[in-house]
């Protein structure tokens, strides 16, 4: 197995602060509507709460998914054929990736992940399930183009984004990180993707915040984070996860919300809230079948199949790369 340099992802002054996570948290809370980007949910212990969140009963994606690719995997493996390098983006789930990688036959799997830790574990869980199957781990940022490993230059891909974590970037963002994985992916590629569907707004707030509370503790983690990392000293006890259906944008958001006036610092700056105000933490759009087509065609790849779980729940496409044109 052969793991990218790339270690200095993380830039750090001499106190060990991350000086992306310092910035986005400083800037974040000068705003108006007060927003953190929710990438700096995963620390170890937000990770393992967001492993707890694909368990939980209301949290129907992660299963809806993984059934569509237990059921349709002949299909699926008919459309994308056989000697295909599988660009995962992300370092790939334990149930869903042996789905993928046992319904076709891959020439090699690439995962690339901005973090390495989780990048060599996942990797060499694979490594184990998979003997003879070629894992090259990239550690990298895929929202742009990354280099691919030279052994797979000359193989057709397949990208793998599974999860609907699409859904968790803003149209613009979408649009941007899919042309990118076009340019990475190169001519010919296919892409396998997931994305949540629209459906009744109970079910969804239930699916973003679960009877056991753990969705509240994965959004509350972020503030004892920043205490931790930022010398914070945000009152924790005084906020409360909310989950909340923008209609307009079609996307559950996660808030936490100050239940009364308060003010903390932050890495020596100081901010205050009034009860009621919250930080915007995370966006989960939900698609249609039309605005999940039109999404993948703004980002260069022409929708080719859709499948979903026998709930309705849950959408799987398979998109081609499109050659540039210029009309219509
Ligand atoms: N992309 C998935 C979703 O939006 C997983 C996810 C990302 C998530 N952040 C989350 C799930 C926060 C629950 C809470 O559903």
């Amino acid at each position: 197995m052969t793991f990218a340099k790339g270690l200095q992802l993380v830039n750090r002054d001499e106190s060990g602060i991350d000086l992306a996570f310092r910035a986005d948290v400083l800037a974040g809370l000068a705003s108006a509507q007060k927003a953190i980007p929710a990438r700096w949910f995963y620390d170890d212990i937000g990770s393992q709460l967001f492993e707890d969140i694909t368990q939980l009963p209301e949290y129907y994606p992660t299963r809806a998914e993984a059934s569509i690719l237990r059921s349709r995997s002949a299909d699926i493996a008919k459309l994308i054929g056989p000697g295909r390098t599988v660009v995962e983006f992300g370092s790939g789930s334990s149930v869903k990736t042996p789905l993928l990688l046992s319904a076709i036959q891959p020439s090699a799997y690439v995962p690339l992940d901005i973090a390495g830790d989780f990048l060599r574990a996942s990797s060499a869980a694979l490594e184990e399930k998979f003997p003879g199957l070629p894992v090259y781990p990239v550690e990298a940022d895929f929202m742009r183009r990354v280099e691919l490993p030279g052994e797979t230059a000359s193989l057709p891909k397949l990208g793998f984004f599974p999860g609907s974590t699409i859904g968790n970037m803003i149209a613009r963002t979408a649009t941007d990180l899919l042309r990118s994985m076009r340019e990475t992916l190169g001519e010919g590629a296919l892409l396998l993707i997931g994305m949540d569907l629209v459906k009744d707004e109970e079910v969804l707030l239930a699916a973003y915040d679960d009877a056991a509370g753990v969705t509240a503790q994965f959004n509350l983690n972020l503030l004892t984070r920043i205490n931790r990392e930022l010398a914070g000293t945000v009152p924790v006890e005084s906020f409360r996860h909310e989950a909340r259906w923008n209609d307009t944008f079609a996307r559950i958001e996660m808030h936490l919300v100050a239940n009364e006036d308060i003010s903390f610092t932050v890495s020596e700056q100081t901010f205050s809230m009034v009860a009621g105000e919250s930080i915007h933490t995370e966006n989960s759009h939900k698609f249609t079948r039309r605005s999940s087509q039109s999404l993948l065609a703004a980002g260069g790849w022409e929708p080719r199949a859709r499948w979903t779980d026998e709930d309705g729940q849950f959408s799987l496409l398979l998109a081609e790369a499109c050659a540039p044109r210029s009309a219509p």
